[in-house]
């Protein structure tokens, strides 16, 4: 009797251990950031923000300036790179799951975040949570590139939806 009770009690022991150890994978509270910079010649400056909330959600949170008042597309692309002036170097939308491009409910390209739409100051405030937005393993968005728009992603032309050129690129760069 006296053997089974403290063998029980280092059982409940190790058992309330592996749970206090054992974090999921997707650790909710990793959070990494954009930088957004502005492509030759336009202005545009802000961050987008992405937040691991508890299971699979993501919140998604941008701010940004000197955009034209109006819709533009807004997505995540496949290369961390916004080298080249005009920011082709980060390459197409980010679509590890080979999908086609559409709007963001239900899941189409892991990129597609819709448009961002800016009031008459060209100031833009875009907030969502979703679904199919990873932040760790092989379909991580972190390390890739976030892309505004000049013009709106119309959700339905391939491959882009048509959203014109590249007005701002940040690197998605992981925070905690
Ligand atoms: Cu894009
Ligand atoms: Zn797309």
């Amino acid at each position: 009797m006296r053997v089974s009770s403290a063998a029980l009690i280092v059982a409940v022991i190790v058992a309330f251990s592996l749970v206090v150890v054992y974090q999921p994978a997707q650790a909710a509270g990793k959070t990494a950031v954009a930088e957004m910079k502005a492509t030759a010649g336009n202005k545009v400056a802000g961050t987008v923000t992405f937040e691991q909330l508890s299971g699979k959600q993501v919140k998604v949170t941008a701010h940004l300036t000197g955009l034209k008042p109006g819709k533009h597309g807004f997505h995540v692309h496949e290369k961390g790179d916004c080298s080249a002036p005009d920011a082709t170097s980060a390459g197409g939308h980010f679509n590890p799951t080979k999908k086609e491009h559409g709007e963001p409910s239900p899941m189409h390209h892991m990129g597609d975040l819709g448009n961002i739409e800016a009031g008459p100051d060209g100031m833009a405030h875009y907030e969502t949570t979703v679904d199919f937005v990873e932040m760790e393993g092989p379909n991580s968005v972190v390390g890739k590139a976030v892309i505004v728009h000049a013009d709106p992603d119309d959700l339905k032309s391939q491959p882009t939806g048509n959203a014109g050129g590249r007005q701002a690129c940040g690197v998605i760069e992981a925070k905690k």
